[in-house]
């Protein structure tokens, strides 16, 4: 394990005013999310989706990472350039999702636990051949009637910091994605519960497991009131009740924490990010971003699959990760959302 190394790219990743962009969706994530706005998902289309994504103009000045699905990283672009390569010489750091799903969780009912520790020591080490120098491990942690149970966010949080140990033992920074699902009818201090006793389990494990601190990034759900939730907390509600878990639970060793969107609208996820950076300007880790649906989802709607609208959806793209990356710094405001991407 090569200390250092962990650090600078770990450091690296959260540089300020940057964040990073998940594009890493498994085959059934992407062919729903492309079936919903008319694409076919063929590895062709998927290709063109991420190449279109990958090499927007200006876009390193807003991403430092960009997590990849296993099809990716083996993938070139059309100009057979692989696309690893291409994101390094852009000053993009490639990432990898290495965990293999979140799975029904055996005799506990509307619970999931997360595979794909099996063999990972031997993946780790052919990602970082074909050029990942991060990686990602989602778990996922559902709000309900009598649930989550203790053995269910004991569990996930064990395989997090194996995969994490895993991870620094291959010299790959593990981004560590707890999530606490939007979904449900749950209050936002309901929320605030539930992530508040996931991410106290989820670093009792990494403790447990060694896993060096500074080394690592947490991916963390914002606390919010469920979707389908009657009183839904205002933007300083979910800002402060964030920022006030994140600091009783997250270590300070820790160099950035970056969110995920889960299911919150593009321009809320934005204003949420800097909403917490507003009224917090000095915390002990970088805050931003590394959204998937937050940040794509105009962008795929615009390109809709066809050649003539890449330019469109590449402008689109650049201007939600610019007005994210402004949110990364407590400098976004909402009459930005109306200027045009340059
Ligand atoms: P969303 O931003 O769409 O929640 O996705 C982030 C992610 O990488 C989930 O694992």
């Amino acid at each position: 394990m090569d200390v250092q190394q962990l650090e600078q790219t770990a450091g690296a990743l959260v540089t300020k005013g940057r964040g990073v962009l998940a594009a890493d969706e498994s085959m059934g994530t992407i062919g729903s999310r492309f079936k919903a706005v008319g694409i076919e998902s063929t590895e062709e289309s998927r290709r063109d989706y991420r190449e279109l994504l990958l090499t927007t103009p200006k876009i390193s000045e807003y991403l430092s990472g960009v997590i990849l699905f296993d099809e990716t990283l083996r993938q070139n672009a059309s100009d057979g350039e692989p696309f690893s390569q291409k994101l390094k010489e852009n000053g993009i750091i490639p990432g990898i999702k290495v965990d293999a799903g979140a799975k029904d969780m055996a005799l506990a009912p509307g619970e999931k636990i997360t595979e794909g520790l099996d063999g990972l020591r031997e993946r780790l080490a052919e990602y970082r051949g074909l050029g990942a120098r991060f990686a990602k491990w989602r778990a996922v942690i559902t709000i309900g009637e009598g649930i989550p149970s203790m053995r269910c966010i004991d569990s996930n949080a064990e395989a997090l910091a194996r995969y994490a140990a895993l991870c620094q033992e291959a010299d790959i920074v593990p981004i560590v994605e707890p999530e606490v699902l939007i979904d449900g009818d749950h209050t936002i201090e309901r929320c605030a519960e539930v992530t508040e006793t996931t991410l106290h389990a989820t670093f009792h494990a990494i403790h447990r497991h060694r896993v060096h601190l500074p080394g690592l990034l947490l991916k963390p759900n914002m606390v919010i009131s469920g979707k389908q939730c009657p009183v839904q907390a205002n933007v300083e509600q979910v800002a402060v009740a964030t920022v006030e878990c994140l600091l009783r639970t997250v270590p300070a060793a820790l160099p950035g924490i970056v969110f995920l969107s889960g299911g919150q609208g593009a321009q809320q996820a934005t204003a949420h990010l800097n909403e917490m950076h507003r009224l917090y300007p000095d915390l002990p880790w970088v805050l931003s971003f590394s959204y998937a649906r937050a940040l794509q989802d105009l962008a795929m709607k615009t390109w809709a699959g066809k050649p003539e609208n890449v330019e469109a959806a590449q402008r689109a793209f650049a201007h939600r990760a610019r007005l994210n990356a402004a949110a990364s710094r407590g400098e976004y405001s909402e009459e930005m959302e109306q200027l045009t991407a340059a």
